[in-house]
């Protein structure tokens, strides 16, 4: 019994202990071969119990010395992993932004360069902040023009189906001057394909102070295309939103601007990238600013477009497939 506490407590700092240890207990002349050498002197009626005694011993020594020879082992592995610093480093992969990340960070660096602030409000709507405060009563048509998925009816809460209901909010709480971007998931009840999907993002943006003119909002729109595609050449289609009174859509042309142009341009000519116009009064009004003292723009751009023509990208579902072949590619983009 002695024994066996001995062996359970004993620890080991090399090999060569665990050897001298082994030597001890199991060697030739070893503890167990002298208890095994004396079983013939024992009485008969106590061989029984002594020969399991010494069994009991013998498998505790061998235990052990498995053990410990394990133990030395593993740590023999530890040194050779640690021990090695000429050794090459292990790869740390790193991740890439998303796309849409990427083109909504631009965005709003070009916009927060010329003073606008972002604002961000709920995906989950009323009714007043997605339709009504923006001039679209009940029944009115124009309310099809936005598939709307209803979460309930009546009163209606809704998806929100343009990050204008950010707009209004932001109008509701704070007095003008106001320069306001607001970025954001939007949601449609649309067939999904290569050119649209059901849930995609936009900017909006949203200025209001004294005296604001078509003409700022149109050199606004300049300074936003120079910067994001380094094309400065767009022009401004008459369009009808409820919201705005002009309303105009904006189309920039896109063309080989060099014969050394690299890029792959599938769509070339005036392509369409968002849709703007002056704050119809009725909104301002709505939302308790008074049209007579204050005018203003507003516009609005889906992120996914715009990241298409920029990178190129010709069907918009890959932005939602997580297809790491296609998200690896914009690793070197910050
Ligand atoms: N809210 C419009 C849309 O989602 C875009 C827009 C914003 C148009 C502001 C004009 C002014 O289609």
């Amino acid at each position: 019994e002695n024994y066996i506490s001995e062996i359970e407590a004993f620890k080991a700092k090399s090999k060569e202990e665990v050897e001298d240890f082994r030597v001890k207990y199991l060697g030739k002349k070893g503890i167990l071969n002298q208890y095994f050498a004396e079983f013939k002197n024992v009485p008969n009626d106590q061989k029984k119990e002594f020969g399991q005694a010494v069994n009991n011993l013998k498998t505790a020594a061998q235990d052990k010395v498995q053990q410990l020879k394990e133990q030395m082992e593993s740590k023999e592995e530890e040194k050779g992993i640690y021990g090695d610093l000429t050794r090459p480093g292990e790869p740390v992969e790193i991740g890439a932004r998303h796309p849409i990340s990427i083109v909504k960070n631009q965005i709003i660096e070009i916009f927060s360069n010329i003073g606008f602030n972002v604002s961000e409000g709920p995906e989950i709507e009323d009714d007043w902040h997605n339709f009504t405060a923006l001039n679209l009563p009940e029944y009115h048509p124009a309310r099809d023009m936005q598939d709307t998925f209803f979460i309930q009816t009546n009163p209606d809460v809704l998806l929100r189906t343009h990050t204008s209901s950010v707009q209004v909010r932001y109008m509701e709480e704070n007095k003008p001057p106001i320069r306001t971007i607001s970025p954001g998931r939007v949601f449609r009840n649309e067939a999904i394909s290569a050119r649209s999907h059901c849930i995609f993002h936009q900017v909006e943006g949203l200025y209001i102070d004294k005296d604001v003119s078509f003409a700022d909002l149109k050199q606004t729109l300049l300074y936003f295309t120079k910067q994001l595609f380094g094309k400065s050449k767009i022009r401004l289609r008459p369009s009808y939103f409820p919201f705005t009174e002009p309303s105009a859509e904006v189309d920039i042309y896109w063309g080989l601007e060099t014969e050394t142009d690299y890029r792959i341009t599938k769509g070339t000519g005036w392509l369409e990238i968002m849709g703007c116009g002056m704050v119809d009064p009725n909104v301002l009004r709505n939302c308790n600013i008074d049209p007579a003292e204050y005018s203003g723009f507003a516009f609005g751009m889906g992120i996914e477009r715009i990241a298409m023509l920029l990178y190129q990208i010709g069907d918009i579902r890959m932005f939602y497939e997580n297809d790491m072949r296609f998200l690896e590619q914009f690793k070197s983009s910050i």
